[in-house]
């Protein structure tokens, strides 16, 4: 799958996002190891600090499934018009770092650029317990 197309399926299951307090629908598509396709959307809560991301949906959805290995997730923010390129937070970043994540595939609203960035640009020394 192209990123174009991955962005596209990445819009649509921000459809699904649950975002009433910050009216800002995200939605992810997580790559796995064997090509399988996961999506994801944002499910906010009354309590903000308990909201979460899209793409923490998207990969608890494919780790709960039985993946282990993440090869790239998109990610789209349909209501960014004016942003030029949404990223990913911080902790959404060590999610990734977690399962191997390679590349991430980023824009905004309808029409936005698309850009592919390696994940160990995006977060360079990601944290491993040792041992
Ligand atoms: N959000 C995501 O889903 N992914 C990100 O990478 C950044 C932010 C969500 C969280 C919250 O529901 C809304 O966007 C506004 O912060």
């Amino acid at each position: 799958m192209t990123a174009d197309e991955l962005v596209a399926e990445a819009r649509r299951a921000a459809q699904q996002s649950y975002s009433p307090y910050s009216k800002f629908r995200v939605g992810a598509v997580v790559v796995d190891s064997e090509g399988r396709r996961h999506t994801g959307a944002n499910v906010e809560n009354a309590a903000y600090g308990s909201s979460i991301c899209a793409e923490a949906t998207a990969i608890s959805g494919a780790v709960a499934r039985g993946v282990r290995r993440i090869e790239g997730v998109a990610v789209a923010c349909v209501d960014a018009a004016g942003v030029d390129v949404a990223y990913p937070c911080g902790n959404c970043r060590q999610l990734m770092n977690e399962f191997g994540v390679e590349w991430v595939v980023v824009t905004a609203g309808k029409g936005s650029e698309v850009r592919r960035h390696q994940l160990s640009d995006l977060h360079p020394y990601g944290f491993f317990l040792p041992g």
